[in-house]
């Protein structure tokens, strides 16, 4: 599958079989998600695999909005012992948000599904993790990753849309703008 095909391929999948993912194809995942750009290569990831079935159940029922039956979870951390400091440190959230797309890329090449469910930084998203897994407080969940073989089939899509792009200058432009978030402007 060429690179343009499997980016527009990639869905969100919530219904899966439960067939294992075994531990080698998990591995190339996580080996894909490391080779990511990330800032100055500073490499702030941690990954967590979840395959055992006590442990997926926990956290999935720790998800408000990843109630979702995948045989196999790989949970991104930002750990902020690794990341950088000062005004740069939240970098670490492209660096791992890079690192997730390409998860999401690599198992779609590989015909598997993924659903990415955002934690950080939603404090009341992730802090359940902390108990689950036994983290320290420098590390921080920024998403969960289900993973496994889809039992449903969506559509390869784009979402281009003109009116999001701008050449060389930007211009005002009439969005159908939520109301709360035209507030606080
Ligand atoms: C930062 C982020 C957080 C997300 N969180 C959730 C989530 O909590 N639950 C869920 O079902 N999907 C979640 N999604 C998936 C989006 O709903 C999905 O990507 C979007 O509807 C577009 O559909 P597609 O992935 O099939 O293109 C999240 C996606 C991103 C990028």
């Amino acid at each position: 599958m060429n690179v343009l095909d499997c980016i527009y391929k990639r869905r969100s999948i919530r219904k899966y079989s439960q067939k294992p993912v075994d531990d080698e194809t998990l591995i190339t995942l996580v080996k894909a998600a490391t080779a990511a750009p990330t800032a100055c290569n500073t490499q702030p990831w941690e990954f967590i695999i979840v395959t055992d079935d006590e442990v997926r159940k926990e956290l999935k029922s720790k998800l408000y909005f990843g109630n979702y039956d995948a045989p196999a979870a790989i949970v991104v951390c930002g750990n902020m012992k690794l990341a950088m400091s000062g005004p740069v440190k939240d970098f670490w959230i492209q660096d791992c948000s890079a690192a997730i797309e390409n998860i999401l890329l690599a198992a779609t090449s590989m015909g598997l599904g993924t659903l990415w469910i955002g934690l950080h930084p939603v404090e009341s998203n992730y802090r359940p993790l902390y108990k689950i897994f036994d983290l320290p407080k420098e590390v921080i969940p920024l998403a969960v990753i289900f993973v496994g073989y889809p039992e449903e089939e969506k559509e390869p899509r784009t979402q281009f849309n003109e009116k999001r792009i701008y050449w060389n200058k930007y211009e005002p432009r009439k969005h159908r703008a939520r109301k709360k978030n035209t507030k606080k402007l």
